[in-house]
């Protein structure tokens, strides 16, 4: 009864959202400045404008030395740091003609929404930017595009556009892919050719959605975020929309308690730029409101249990029934078995311990930990010799926090445990055990001390959950599900069963609290690789790698904590038009170390250099004069290319399709084309063969010469009976044409 009063007290629920606070770009940068600052004591630290809309991390950062300049023109030395939103390319020429050390935080996100814009502009494209031309990521990426790229805001801006045939697009990052998708459905129709990269974050979508899912479901909401953070402001849009009360805030202290009146359910959601620290300081101050109501029932509880023990003892004052000596254990009985009922709920004792010898018996009392020894287990329970005058006895509940079927399970015959005292002697004269507490509060200890010394623990994942997972960490363990892996997971209950790896990032005894992250464990393992794998990485080498993502322009190969980028060109000798032709994600791989730039951390690989090269084996076993078939692969203004193996393509010369003059080289060949074509010269280093089908053709009478022409033409005659010889032969004349050729067709 007594138990049921303390649980009817209604808590506030605090629920916050899947995906809350700093991004992985966001936290990327703040770490490289944070490094920057570290390590740079001597040097003026500036970040080239504000980090991030977060006031408070803004001047956190200035406590730091890291100052903010509004233009280069501010610095005149030390680092600028290029923030996640990233500058134009000619931002950080003048940085470097400034001399200053620059440190690129840029978003890899937002890098590729550069790279690709920069691409489609070079490709001929005309390049559209889907976003706010007044944001600095997409000023960024329009300077990327030589400013020749198109920034639309909305789908309306295109009426005013001229659409030409071939159309490429990307999109800022934090734009909502809804509503790119629209762009694209609209210009679909209306272009010959359309080619688009979609740059928009997922981080942000899955930002919003669970939101949105988290405001639907709660009385209240508080977003937390810069009043300046553009995101936060859309996020607090999306959740108003829901029609559930919605409050923006900065910090904790904004808020009103008579805002949490009536409410049940409160629901937190954070931009990207905010920090975990201000999350924690909501989620404490709603904690802080449930202490209180959880301090007036715990009075209520107290009161109450004096009330029956009052009761108990004018019960046997009145009735005189008893002698005194069984008053006294009555009421001890009544007092322990309000106190265990408690007890049990609440789960908290005292954490003396107790390491007992015969002497010690009549010492022993309730909530002591003591050693003792398993002297029988049944279906039960298991019991204990703890050296007192009975054996204890461990119920099956009471064995481990996690249900328990059967108790040889747990512990075996002989064993010795550490348990604590839950009742020294129940009604049945029994003593009851508990090891579930004792390792209750091994695991708090252990667990402190992990978050005190920064150590990793091992647990097991038992359950998915609303926003993460659910880990044994003797005590329940929760890992937010940003802090499962490094980047977004899309299926959390795969890891379910799985045992992780895992750093304490937050402890709270008294609330029952403990989060834990595996990504702070792959992050610092990974940063330790990566300086590992730079330190020792030389052009030159062939190194060993996974697949980590294929992109349209190659593939990214994972190093050991660091990514190359072998371009599509370095794949193969010949020609693919995608890179999963030759590779696929996850495959291990071995590539060639093209290119090492340890400052910038880039390094550009090869795979086709490790691969025998296709013209010298070419060259070997062919011949000038031999006939070949092949299949036609390209037409140009100055004749066709044609495949004659494998990664080797040689150049029919216009003047090699016939005799017959030919105009244009689809009046004689087209592509797809297998034809038979004799060789007239092969050049291995410049990776050139020339190719002729006029020479398998036969030879056109010669028109017969008029009387005046004769004298003219005997000159001539001996001209082409010396190119003929040549043909023949693959001598001189013919190099010197084909010579010709190649650099016209370059
Ligand atoms: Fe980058 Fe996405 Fe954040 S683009 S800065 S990870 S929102």
């Amino acid at each position: 009864m007594l138990v049921l009063c303390w649980k009817e007290v209604k808590v506030l629920e605090v629920i916050t959202a899947e995906e809350a606070g700093f991004c992985f770009g966001v936290e990327r940068a703040i770490d490289m400045v944070l490094k920057a600052a570290g390590e740079n004591e001597d040097l003026n630290v500036y970040t080239l404008g504000p980090l991030i809309h977060n006031p408070q991390v803004v001047k956190k950062l200035e406590e730091k030395n890291v100052k903010v300049a509004s233009s280069l023109a501010e610095i005149d030395s030390g680092i600028v740091i290029i923030r996640s939103h990233g500058v134009a390319p000619e931002i950080i020429e003048k940085a470097r003609e400034k001399n200053l050390k620059i440190i690129d935080a840029t978003c890899p996100y937002v890098k590729n929404a550069q790279k690709y814009a920069s691409q489609l502009v070079d490709e001929g494209y005309q390049t559209f930017i889907y976003g706010d031309e007044d944001h600095p990521e997409v000023q960024g990426i329009y300077g990327a595009s030589e400013k020749k790229a198109i920034i639309i805001r909305e789908k309306q801006d295109l009426n005013s556009v001229e659409l030409k045939a071939r159309v490429g697009f990307v999109a800022q990052t934090t734009k909502s892919p809804e509503s790119f998708r629209d762009i694209i459905n609209l210009v679909i129709t209306e272009v010959k050719e359309l080619k688009v990269f979609n740059t928009i974050c997922n981080t942000t979508d899955v930002r919003q959605s669970s939101a949105r899912k988290l405001a639907e479901d709660v009385d209240i909401m508080f977003v937390i975020g810069g009043h300046n953070s553009a995101n936060t402001t859309r996020l607090a849009e999306i959740c108003a929309a829901t029609n559930t009360p919605t409050y923006h805030i900065e910090t904790a202290a904004e808020i009103k308690k008579e805002w949490l009146s009536g409410k049940n359910k409160v629901g937190i959601t954070a931009g990207a730029s905010t920090p975990d620290w201000l999350i924690r300081e909501v989620v404490q101050l709603m904690n802080e409101e449930n202490k209180d109501v959880n301090v007036e029932s715990n009075e209520n509880v107290e009161e109450k249990e004096e009330q029956v023990v009052e009761e108990v003892e004018e019960t046997v004052e009145v009735t005189e029934e008893t002698t005194e000596e069984k008053e006294a254990d009555q009421t001890e009985e009544a007092e322990e078995s309000v106190e265990t009922e408690a007890e049990e709920e609440v789960e908290t004792q005292e954490e003396a311990e107790f390491k007992y010898s015969d002497n010690d018996i009549a010492d022993l009392r309730k909530g002591q930990k003591v050693t003792g020894t398993v002297v029988e287990i049944n279906d039960n329970g298991v019991y204990v010799d703890v050296n007192y005058k009975t054996d204890g006895f461990i119920p099956l509940r009471h064995l481990s926090h996690r249900p328990v079927e059967d108790a040889h399970d747990i512990v075996s015959m002989d064993e010795e445990i550490e348990v604590v005292i839950l009742t020294l002697e129940d009604d049945e004269g029994n003593m009851i055990l508990s090891k579930k507490q004792a390792d209750y509060e091994k695991a708090w200890e252990k667990i402190e001390e992990a978050y005190e010394n920064d150590e990793i623990i091992e647990a097991e994942v038992t359950k998915e959950v609303k926003g993460g997972l659910v880990v044994d960490v003797g005590v329940r363990g929760f890992i937010p599900a940003s802090h499962v892996a490094i980047g977004y997971v899309d299926e959390l209950s795969d890891y379910v069963g799985e045992t992780l790896r895992l750093k304490v990032i937050e402890v709270e005894r008294d609330n029952n609290n403990v989060v834990l992250s595996a990504k702070k464990v792959l992050e610092k393992e990974r940063a330790a690789k990566k300086e590992e794998t730079l330190a020792n990485l030389e052009e030159g080498q062939t190194v060993e790698g996974t697949v980590t993502k294929l992109v349209d322009f190659g593939a990214f190969i994972d190093l050991g904590g660091i990514e190359g980028l072998l371009h599509i060109s370095e794949m193969s000798w010949g020609r693919i038009e995608s890179p999963s032709e030759v590779l696929s994600e996850g495959e291990e791989v071995e590539v060639k170390v093209l290119g090492v730039n340890k400052e910038e951390e880039r390094i550009s690989l090869g795979l086709k250099q490790l691969l025998p090269d296709p013209w010298e084996e070419f060259a070997e076993k062919h011949y000038e004069g031999e006939v070949v078939e092949g299949k036609i692969t390209k037409l140009v203004d100055f004749g066709a290319f044609m495949e004659v193996e494998k990664g080797i393509e040689g150049l029919i010369h216009i003047s090699q399709l016939s005799h017959k003059h030919v105009k244009t080289a689809d009046e004689v060949v087209n592509v797809g084309d297998v034809r038979e074509a004799k060789i007239i010269n092969i050049d291995a280093e410049q990776e050139r063969v020339g190719l002729s089908l006029k020479e398998l053709e036969e030879k056109p009478e010669p028109k017969k010469e008029s009387s005046s022409s004769k004298s003219s033409s005997s000159s001539s005659k001996s001209q082409s009976k010396k190119e003929e010889d040549s043909s023949s032969s693959g001598g001189a004349t013919i190099r010197e044409i084909v010579g010709d050729i190649f650099d016209q067709g370059e």
